[in-house]
């Protein structure tokens, strides 16, 4: 699938002031600054439609871009971001809660988490709520052009490790880079199985 027009559309600050469209929505959530403002960039070939920050806390509404004038990527705040107030902590949290647990066009949730990394609690947690949700999630380990690949799959098993123990589910898997590109392809496969008439 070809991405040929990618746009901004809104940010919203609560689940009532998303757009009222039907369209298909995929969602990119994970910890802050994991990448997933630079993956919805490679993903369109357009390094600036979502910001991007070396500091971690740069997104913090719901950022809603439309694809081919026909579906939605949404760029979601980050979680367990601590430099910010306890107020503003738990207005993202719900604002990410409400979103994935009662947008009724979400078509699938990217999960995003850092290859670099040993399983951190705070994702674990994080796959084991969402399979809770009624909304099928890919998990997609980002910024593997830092790591040695063999680094990088093992972090991955002790993350499915982590998660089988909790759910019996398979996970679908994605290793990526906005860097190099890699993952994109993976990702708008997902994307298209998803998009067809079931
Ligand atoms: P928040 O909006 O704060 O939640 O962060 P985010 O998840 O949107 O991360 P963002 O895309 O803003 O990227 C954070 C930092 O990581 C930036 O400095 C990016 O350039 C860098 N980065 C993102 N993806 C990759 C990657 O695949 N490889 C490398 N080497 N760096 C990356
Ligand atoms: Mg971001």
């Amino acid at each position: 699938m070809k991405i040929k027009s990618a746009t901004f559309h809104r940010s919203a600050a609560a689940i009532d002031a998303c757009p009222a469209w039907d369209w298909r929505e995929f969602a990119f959530v994970g910890r802050s600054n994991v990448g997933k403002s630079s993956m919805i960039n490679k993903l369109c070939g357009k390094d600036h439609l979502a910001k991007v920050s070396a500091l971690p806390g740069k997104t913090r509404l719901l950022n809603f871009f439309v694809m081919n004038e026909a579906w939605s990527l949404v760029d979601l705040p980050g979680y367990g971001f601590a430099q910010v107030t306890k107020h503003q902590k738990y207005d993202f949290s719900v604002l990410i809660k409400d979103y994935l647990e009662q947008r009724q066009n979400l078509a699938a949730v990217f999960v995003l988490v850092d290859s670099r990394l040993p399983p951190q609690r705070i994702d674990v947690d994080f796959v084991n709520w969402l399979a809770g949700c009624r909304v099928p999630y890919v998990l997609v380990f980002t910024k593997a052009d830092k790591l040695a690949p063999g680094k990088v799959q093992a972090n991955i098993s002790l993350f499915q490790e982590a998660v089988v123990r909790e759910q019996a589910q398979p996970l679908e898997v994605i290793v990526s880079s906005s860097k190099t590109g890699s993952g994109r392809i993976g990702i708008l496969k997902a994307i298209e199985r998803s998009l067809q008439p079931h």
